[in-house]
């Protein structure tokens, strides 16, 4: 149950996309990711760029806050299901979660 200290913050967190603008994402295409997803328009999802967040080898990395989901290998064609699928329906794009982060028991 969320206590309400809990609630307050949450109402306070803004949602944000973080995709990865440094080097090896970069390499990958990472900036047309970030393009993407501002193209986008998600209503309520503030959309930035950032330095490394230290999942070089599996980038471009896209890091969704604040309930932390991890996606790799994240390409222009994966943005939207991830805005409609995650960011607007809720529900996480399983296939491109980062399995270095996010375990699977199934
Ligand atoms: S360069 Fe993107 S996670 Fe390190």
């Amino acid at each position: 149950m969320e206590t309400v200290a809990e609630g307050k913050l949450n109402k306070q967190e803004q949602r944000e996309v973080i995709v990865c603008q440094y080097r090896s994402c970069l390499a990958n295409g990472s900036a047309e990711v970030l393009a993407a997803f501002e193209a986008a328009e998600i209503p309520g999802v503030v959309v930035a760029g950032s330095g490394c967040q230290g999942q070089c080898s599996s980038g471009p990395t896209v890091r969704i806050i604040p309930e932390e989901t991890w996606y790799c290998r994240v390409t222009v064609q994966d943005v939207p299901a991830i805005a409609e699928q995650h960011l607007k329906g809720g529900k996480v794009v399983e296939a491109k979660l980062n399995p270095r982060i996010h375990l699977y028991f199934g």
